[in-house]
């Protein structure tokens, strides 16, 4: 792949800073923009420290820092890209008008990325000139330590487009993904919140409370999971065992269209999560900066590793 290919990331918030981080580490030119200037103030020291935490010497950051330009111009971060990751707030109306800016600014060759969580790439860019180069790339949180990003193709991205991307992101060390429908969710937020669904199911209809439901994961099948994916499982023990369970309990499980009225409750009653000091369960700040800590640590402990 190509080096010091122009690269531009827009919005240096939490993925912002990760995705310009592993691109600049992986040797390419960054430039990040964001119209907050406390956003561009910080962002340089969010790298940095994110760079120690994956074990990068002085020298090697100071180095990755040298391939990443801040700017507060979305025209100088775009003029010569080649590709362009959007990563700001995610509301559609703001992405819409942010790819029409860029579609002004950048020169036509440039492969528009967006990186929202669930839209559909097809609503934010359905207005653009040219579409072939439109396309999304799902990153995951840590953008710079969970090796996933999907790639997704609408009905009109070019074929080139898509592979330029999968090699960009590879060379990068990411693991990309294809993602040949433009669908909710993509393929991992479907499949995770799948997950949450019945999760929130089960506690809502008092099976078990909320501990025990991540602990029942935590110390059964979530440690399969890195290393087995459910239809490698599926092979594994046998497509016939699988039918048989599948007869016995699809038919008991949570399938609801819409969100739990449970969720719906905790959050009416400022139920928030760890930031309000409880959501499903109480949280002390101290209990949540374990948690935040103990996933830092595992996913640092992690990158690197290949899990084959
Ligand atoms: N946080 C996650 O876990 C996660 C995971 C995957 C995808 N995403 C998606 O990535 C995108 C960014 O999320 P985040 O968590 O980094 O948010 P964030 O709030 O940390 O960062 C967004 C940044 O965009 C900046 N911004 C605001 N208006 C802008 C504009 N007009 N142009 C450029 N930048 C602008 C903000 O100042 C902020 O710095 C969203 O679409 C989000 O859904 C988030």
């Amino acid at each position: 792949m190509k080096k010091n290919r122009q690269i531009a990331v827009i919005g240096a918030g939490l993925m912002g800073h990760g995705i310009a981080l592993t691109l600049a580490r992986a040797g390419q030119y960054v430039l990040i923009t964001d119209p907050v200037e406390d956003a561009r103030a910080s962002v340089s020291r969010r790298i940095m420290d994110s760079l120690k935490g994956m074990g990068e010497s002085d020298e090697k950051i100071a180095k990755i820092l040298k391939k990443i330009e801040i700017t507060g111009s979305i025209e100088r971060a775009v003029k010569n890209a080649e590709v362009v990751f959007e990563a700001a707030p995610e509301k559609l109306d703001l992405k819409r008008k942010i790819f029409a800016e860029i579609e002004e600014l950048a020169p036509e060759t440039c492969i528009l990325a967006s990186n929202t969580s669930v839209m559909p790439i097809t609503k934010i860019m359905s207005e653009l000139r040219i579409k072939g180069r439109a396309i999304g790339t799902h990153w995951w949180n840590p953008p710079h330590l969970i090796p996933l990003v999907e790639v997704v193709s609408t009905e009109w991205t070019d074929v080139a487009v898509a592979d330029d991307m999968m090699a960009l992101l590879e060379d990068a060390g990411k693991t990309p993904v294809r993602v040949n429908k433009d669908v909710p969710g993509f393929i991992g937020n479907r499949l995770q919140h799948a997950l949450w669904r019945e999760a929130i199911s089960l506690v809502e209809n008092g099976i078990c409370d909320a501990e025990s439901v991540d602990t029942v994961i935590k110390a059964s099948f979530g440690r399969r999971l890195a290393v087995l994916g459910p239809l490698e499982n599926a092979d594994l023990v046998g497509t016939d065992l699988t039918l048989d369970i599948h007869e016995n309990v699809l038919f008991d499980l949570e399938s609801r269209k819409g969100p739990s009225p449970y969720l719906e409750q905790l959050v009416e009653e400022g139920r928030l999560g760890m930031k309000s000091g409880e959501g499903f369960r109480k949280w002390t700040p101290e209990e949540a900066d374990q948690v935040r800590a103990r996933v830092a640590r595992h996913l640092n402990r992690l990158d690197g590793i290949l899990l084959d």
